[in-house]
């Protein structure tokens, strides 16, 4: 086979289309993508089968924007006929010769169409998985470094089926981290921050990066749905914004909160570790000012989301962050930079710029 099916939140499919053909072609794999306005997923068709099986491997698939999971399609779309859904699938997969999976995921597009079908993947999983099993496609006990096999429901009647590996996946079902909302947090765009801890911070890391101690500057941080995700970890937290935050945040003592412009704040000394900014403004200028920061070696990490209510989203994401690495390879800063396009953002990504030359 020589698909790959994307999935992406709904109605980013162009990006998600455009980011395929950007990456492939840079590994000389061209194709064309199939998408439907607002469907959640999309189908990258290349011309060469060995060529995409090649840049499946090796390209990273951390390194996507908008793309959440990616899988190599087994079989062109198949007919599940209610009275036996089963019986199609593993026709499919011996016929793709497959063998060894490792683990299961019955998943379905994040729409609210696909959503509805949420029950019948459940339902299905487990049958499905015996069956898998018996016919040898899957191993007698679930394997997490085994290939993963999907099966995407598109209704309750028509489904793909695909393959990913968990050495080059994600490994979240439907490729969404789904987090519950603390109800103490001033704001639900709280979650957007832990999924950034989550997504770019890894957990042995957490105490030395994400401790409690360190002083952290929250621009544009009004409620304070980021600067909870702070406190909550025992930093010191400077909040800039002229909105109020919530009187909880403030009780905890550990939030100073200025009523400045958080284009013009500069902080006095240089210990702050985390410069976080969910400004609502122009992406560029957001990104300029990022830069500001690390260039000045006013902060080590940043995460910081760039807006983007404009047509032609990937674009102005991907040529914003160019002129951003410029100016940071310009300066000589040795930095990792991430950006995703988070469950819980929505008409954003969120970008982490770390400082890899420590100063703390
Ligand atoms: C999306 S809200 C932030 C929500 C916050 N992160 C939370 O979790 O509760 C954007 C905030 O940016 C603030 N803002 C926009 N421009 C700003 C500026 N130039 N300086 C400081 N704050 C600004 C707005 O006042 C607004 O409160």
């Amino acid at each position: 086979m020589k698909q790959l099916l994307l999935y992406c939140r709904a109605g980013f499919e162009k990006e998600c289309a455009a980011e395929i053909q950007d990456k492939a072609s840079s590994y000389d794999v061209f194709g064309f993508c199939k998408l439907t306005a607002n469907s959640a997923y999309v189908i990258f068709e290349a011309y060469d089968a060995d060529g995409l099986a090649e840049f499946y491997r090796d390209y990273p698939f951390e390194q996507f924007i908008f793309i959440r999971q990616w899988s190599l399609l087994q079989a062109e779309l198949l007919e599940l006929p209610p009275a036996d859904r089963i019986a199609p699938v593993i026709a499919a997969v011996l016929a793709a010769e497959l063998n060894g999976c490792g683990e299961l995921r019955v998943e379905y597009p994040e729409t609210n169409d696909g959503k509805t079908l949420s029950t019948l993947a459940r339902k299905l999983t487990v049958p499905l998985r015996q069956a898998l099993r018996q016919a040898g496609v899957m191993l007698p006990k679930e394997q997490k470094r085994a290939p993963v096999l999907h099966v995407f429901l598109l209704s309750g009647q028509q489904g793909y089926v695909g393959l990913s590996y968990p050495e080059n996946n994600s490994p979240l079902e439907n490729g969404i981290m789904r987090l519950k909302f603390p109800n103490e947090a001033p704001s639900r765009s709280t979650l957007k921050l832990e999924e950034a801890f989550l997504q770019f911070i890894p957990k042995p890391e957490w105490d030395k990066r994400l401790g409690g101690g360190l002083n952290a500057v929250d621009l544009g941080a009004s409620p304070g749905g980021w600067t909870y995700q702070l406190v909550k970890r025992s930093m010191m937290v400077t909040a800039i914004d002229n909105g109020p935050m919530a009187e909880s945040l403030m009780q905890t003592g550990q939030v100073k909160h200025l009523t400045v412009d958080g284009f013009k704040f500069e902080p006095q000394k240089k210990n702050v570790y985390w410069v976080v900014c969910d400004m609502i403004e122009q992406p560029q200028r957001v990104a300029e000012r990022m830069g500001d920061w690390l260039i000045n070696g006013w902060c080590q990490e940043t995460i910081f989301n760039l807006k983007l209510p404009m047509k032609k989203r990937y674009e102005t994401v991907t040529d914003i962050l160019a002129l951003l690495e410029q100016r940071l390879l310009d300066a000589d800063i040795k930095y990792r930079l991430q950006v995703k396009h988070l469950y819980h953002d929505r008409e954003e990504v969120t970008v982490h710029v770390q400082n890899r030359v420590l100063k703390f």
